[in-house]
């Protein structure tokens, strides 16, 4: 483009003043270019002399090669700069709460979550973000190119049990009646197996009402999937093979440990690692390592102790392992005497220590599904009122099934070298689930809560 005219726009990103002449480093999503404006043309000159920090502005000019000694090497576009002829000021900007050059580290997280449109502008967060798109964008092609359909599921449903405590919504045509915020679309996946979809798959958001830690947010996003008639290893080696081909195209820098992924079965992580999601690589400090691995075999049932019953260790549409040769009849027989003693078609997916994934081949006899809700202690009514759904579709015809969803937060977050899912979700809550931004959650109007037949009860 050396000598040609253009048209750029984007933000000041620094001004510097030299002698008389002033340049401004334009900035934009991609980078930063430098532009000189020089007294010899006046007008632009007076006008470009009043540009700050963060306005936004149109700028025309000339593409110009740097004299050699004036290259900046560390600069992708710094063996140019641009002759400003023409300048337009678009939006004049506040300074801003904190320094946008640095990387962020430096300020407090409240004050970064409060402004976090300009939080994103810095390199180290709109990087995260972009890279955040890559991942999301080759999980869709690969995915599709192996036959899969995404389907979305609704937001609005019914309580599933995944473990944690539900959002609910007022219904207002139904008074005294909810909604809740899926946990996950686990359900809806089982119950497209049944439509005939055969595979499926979602970038699908989940919530959950529990405490938001560095790797836990009250809403996250899963990579969602099932298929029909599977083995355990075909969605192992599936999910393999596409973070294997992930890596190899969107970050090259970095090195899988050991290829395929190990499996390991959870009596020996527990074992070896005292852990079941255990750290395998060899220098836990090089951000280029990635151990992946599988956790296997996991058991069927765990004992609460406080609520005194047994629960299940995944969720309750998990199928048991049969043993060799064993019928339905007999396997039901078998944990219901030992609830303790029997063992899953669970797998979870592991990479540095953090558990990045979950799945499970599915119970599709509803006799052995309703056994397991007994178990769990579900009254006969309360299986029919909560899961009559799920328990009258196995009776048209279902084909066995399995899936997995992998916590996509977490597992770019680990790619991105970051510390916590926040840094790498646009608008993330802070560990008490508050949006500072938008100031949410925030009180409603009387009206409102009058239309959804609620009352507060103030302390
Ligand atoms: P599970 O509950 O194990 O399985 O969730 C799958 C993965 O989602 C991630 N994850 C989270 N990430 C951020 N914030 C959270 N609060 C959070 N909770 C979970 C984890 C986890 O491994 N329906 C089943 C999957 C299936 O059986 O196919 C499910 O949701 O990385």
């Amino acid at each position: 483009h050396i000598n040609k005219e253009i048209t750029l726009y984007g933000w000041v990103d620094s001004r510097r003043d030299h002698g008389k002449i002033i340049f401004i480093d334009l900035r934009d999503r991609t980078g930063k270019v430098q532009v000189v404006f020089s007294p010899d043309k006046k007008k632009i000159y007076e006008l470009g002399n009043k540009l700050r920090t963060e306005w936004v502005v149109e700028i025309k000019g000339v593409v110009k090669a740097r004299p050699k000694s004036m290259e900046n090497p560390k600069m992708p576009t710094g063996k140019i700069e641009i002759e400003a002829r023409g300048l337009k000021i678009l939006s004049q900007a506040l300074t801003p709460p904190f320094d946008l050059s640095t990387d962020g580290k430096d300020v407090k997280e409240e004050v970064r979550l409060k402004y976090r449109y300009l939080d994103l502008r810095r390199e180290r967060l709109s990087k995260n973000i972009i890279y955040r798109h890559k991942i999301i964008k080759f999980i869709r092609d690969f995915l599709s190119a192996h036959g899969f359909v995404e389907v979305e599921t609704p937001i609005l449903t019914k309580s599933t049990p995944e473990g944690a405590r539900d959002y609910i919504v007022p219904s207002r045509l139904e008074p005294g009646k909810f909604y809740a915020l899926p946990q996950s679309p686990q359900q809806y996946k089982q119950l497209l197996m049944v439509a005939g979809l055969e595979r499926y798959f979602q970038i699908a958001r989940c919530f959950r009402d529990e405490d938001t830690r560095g790797d836990r947010q009250p809403e996250f996003t899963q990579l969602d999937l099932e298929m029909d008639f599977p083995t355990q290893e075909d969605i192992l080696g599936l999910i393999e093979n596409l973070f294997k081909r992930l890596i190899e195209k969107i970050y090259p820098e970095k090195k899988i440990k050991q290829y395929p992924f190990p499996r390991i079965s959870y009596e020996d992580a527990i074992e070896k690692y005292k852990s079941d999601k255990p750290d395998l690589r060899n220098d836990k400090n090089d951000p280029n390592e990635l151990a992946f691995a599988f956790v296997v075999g996991f058991p069927l049932f765990e004992f609460k102790k406080e609520e005194k019953k047994w629960g299940a260790v995944h969720h309750p549409f998990t199928r048991p392992k049969f043993e060799k040769d064993e019928t339905i009849e007999q396997l039901i027989e078998r944990i219901k005497k030992d609830p303790g003693k029997s063992f899953a078609d669970q797998y979870d997916f592991v990479l540095n220590g953090c558990e990045i994934g979950g799945g499970s081949l599915r119970i599709y006899e509803p006799k052995l599904l309703e056994t397991i809700f007994e178990i769990l202690g579900h009254k006969k009514e309360d299986i029919a009122e909560k899961f009559g759904h799920l328990l009258k579709a196995f009776k048209y015809g279902v084909p066995p099934h399995g899936g997995i969803a992998l916590g996509l937060d977490r597992i770019i977050m680990i790619l991105q070298d970051e510390p916590s899912i926040r840094e790498v979700i646009a608008f993330p809550k802070t560990g008490d689930g508050k949006d500072l931004m938008m100031n949410a959650p925030a009180e409603v109007d009387e009206k409102q809560l009058k239309d959804l037949h609620i009352k507060t009860l103030k302390s």
